[in-house]
């Protein structure tokens, strides 16, 4: 089956490194106008060069941090003024946070939900009424399997992504009778920069890291972001028009639930 985004206009949030980034390639490979945002200029910039490499459609840098409201409302507006619309979001910028319960503060608590949940109401938000007008619309929220089986040691953010999930259901409900359809992708253990910087933390090779943490994934080995990404771009292509308020593992069977 061929994927073809032609004509779609798209943001990534965090489309600079790891997932976004593969995610980001795809859409552009595939013929969407795609506008990513993250915070360092750098490797946007240098994103923006590369994905330009196989890109059919344009693409755009635009920096800011989705935690801050106004940073958003001003990327957003820059991507509509680039494009003259937006078909498809994905909120996918993040990081994990984890942490024994007691030494979670309202701090990190807030934060936490700023990155992730209301970055996401925000953006989407901020494109629904377009998308219900134009009856046509994708948003996809990347959350991680913690969502659905939260384990010790796993908050904030099993609990921010499991609320995602039920924005993602609530969204789904309300977008559909206006074709505006709405999905979650739920991450296990995927190839992606931070990764990287946890091993170098750890002190310790990128590939003990990732042998230690492969062994509870069935598959026996860490997925790769463009994997994730095939999957991405087909959920927001018109192949998928009868799939809405789901939320799907890409986790090579390691979560206990399905
Ligand atoms: N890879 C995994 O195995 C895994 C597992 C569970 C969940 N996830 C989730 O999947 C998503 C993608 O993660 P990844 O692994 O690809 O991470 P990554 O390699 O660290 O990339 C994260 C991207 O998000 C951007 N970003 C982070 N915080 C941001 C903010 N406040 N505002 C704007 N941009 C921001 C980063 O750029 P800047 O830092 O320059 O802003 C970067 O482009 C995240 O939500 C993550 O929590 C990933």
């Amino acid at each position: 089956m061929e994927i073809t985004l032609d004509g779609r206009a798209a943001i990534v949030t965090g489309g600079s490194k790891g997932i976004g980034f593969a995610i980001a390639t795809r859409f552009a490979a595939s013929g969407a106008d795609v506008a990513i945002i993250a915070r360092g200029r750098e490797a946007l910039d240098q994103a923006v060069k590369t994905i330009g490499t196989t890109a059919k459609g344009r693409i755009i840098g635009i920096q800011g941090d989705v935690a801050i409201s106004a940073d958003l409302e001003r990327a957003y507006g820059e991507a509509m003024r680039a494009f003259g619309k937006i078909d498809i979001i994905v909120n996918n910028a993040g990081t994990s946070r984890t942490g024994a319960f007691e030494e979670i503060t309202d701090e990190i608590w807030r934060e936490d939900f700023d990155q992730k949940l209301f970055a996401a109401i925000r953006l989407t938000r901020l494109a629904w009424p377009q998308m219900k007008a134009r009856r046509w619309g994708r948003v996809i929220n990347v959350l991680n399997v913690g969502a659905k089986a939260a384990r010790p040691k796993s908050a904030p953010t099993s609990i921010t992504r499991a609320a995602g999930m039920a924005l993602t259901k609530v969204l789904a409900g309300e977008g559909a009778p206006h074709n505006v359809l709405v999905n979650a992708l739920l991450v296990g253990f995927i190839e992606a920069d931070q990764h990287v910087r946890a091993a170098k933390k750890a002190g310790i090779p990128l590939k003990d890291y990732i042998d230690a943490r492969i062994k509870d994934v069935p598959i026996g080995r860490i997925g790769r972001a463009e994997e994730f990404a095939n999957l991405a771009c087909f959920l927001v292509s018109d192949a998928a028009s009868y799939i809405t308020g789901t939320a799907i593992n890409v986790d090579g069977g390691r979560s206990p639930v399905v």
